[in-house]
């Protein structure tokens, strides 16, 4: 059977201005991802792997080029009609956790579940923190909880409205090894469970070899190994 397409890009550019001209970061890039799919983004520092990550998500504009999600081109999407997409489908994990600060890890946890227009907010809020070892760390703030704890409510809060695409940006770059791994197994756990696809960027020759394919970006272009 054919495999459904979630995400494709077709010949994606993005530049930035700097004082010596422009910088081709992303030139005429082609990337997909099909359902049920794990796809490790890797690279060398600065070649785009989170550039494009935030066009993925919607999150930054490209200069030219579709980016085609769930059967919709996002580039021409307003910006509700986006933010409604990202809400339903999308969950992303950022490097450097982004939740806030003055509310609780249950209540960072319940924001896309009511943005989503979800119904028993809290349950389901409480079911995904207890599935990632928090059921006891509820009511603590962020600054009350460790970097992997920070990271599990950041991994839980993208993961409430079970995403159908799940955007991961070296989701255990600060972490120590042994928390980082748990967290990925974590990470690939619920995304089987879910059935969703998961695109990951990451440093890790270990992390990209648990993917099932491989997307190298080098020199603004994409370069494909299968496992
Ligand atoms: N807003 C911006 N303005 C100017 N240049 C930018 C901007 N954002 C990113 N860049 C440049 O784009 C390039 C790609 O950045 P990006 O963060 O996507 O790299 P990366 O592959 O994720 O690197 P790393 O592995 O270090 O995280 C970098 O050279 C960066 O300096
Ligand atoms: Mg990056």
């Amino acid at each position: 059977m054919k495999k459904k397409i979630l995400i494709q890009t077709d010949n994606l550019c993005l530049s930035f201005p700097s004082a010596s001209g422009k910088l081709q970061i992303l030139n005429s890039v082609n990337f997909s991802l099909y359902e049920n799919e794990t796809v490790a983004l890797v690279g060398p520092s600065g070649s785009g792997k989170s550039s494009l990550l935030m066009l993925l998500g919607g999150l930054e504009e490209s200069d030219t080029g579709s980016i085609m999600i769930a059967g919709q081109d996002i580039t021409k999407l307003s910006e509700d009609g986006l933010a409604n997409l990202r809400k339903k489908t999308m969950g992303i994990v950022f490097q450097s956790f982004h939740l806030i600060p003055t509310i609780t890890a249950l209540d960072n946890v319940c924001i896309p579940l009511e943005l989503a227009g979800h119904s028993n907010i809290k349950n389901r809020a409480i079911e995904i923190l207890t599935e990632v070892g928090l059921g006891n760390r509820l009511n603590h703030f962020p600054s009350q909880l460790s970097g992997g704890e920070q990271q599990r409510v950041a991994i839980a809060r993208a993961l409430a409205i079970k995403p159908l695409i799940i955007l991961a940006d070296e989701p255990t770059g600060n972490l120590d090894q042994k928390t980082g791994s748990k967290i990925i197994e974590l990470l690939f756990k619920l995304n089987t469970k879910n059935k969703s696809s998961l695109v990951i960027v990451t440093h890790s020759t270990d992390l990209a070899n648990k993917c099932q394919r491989q997307v190298k970006l080098e020199n603004g272009k994409t370069n494909e190994s299968k496992r």
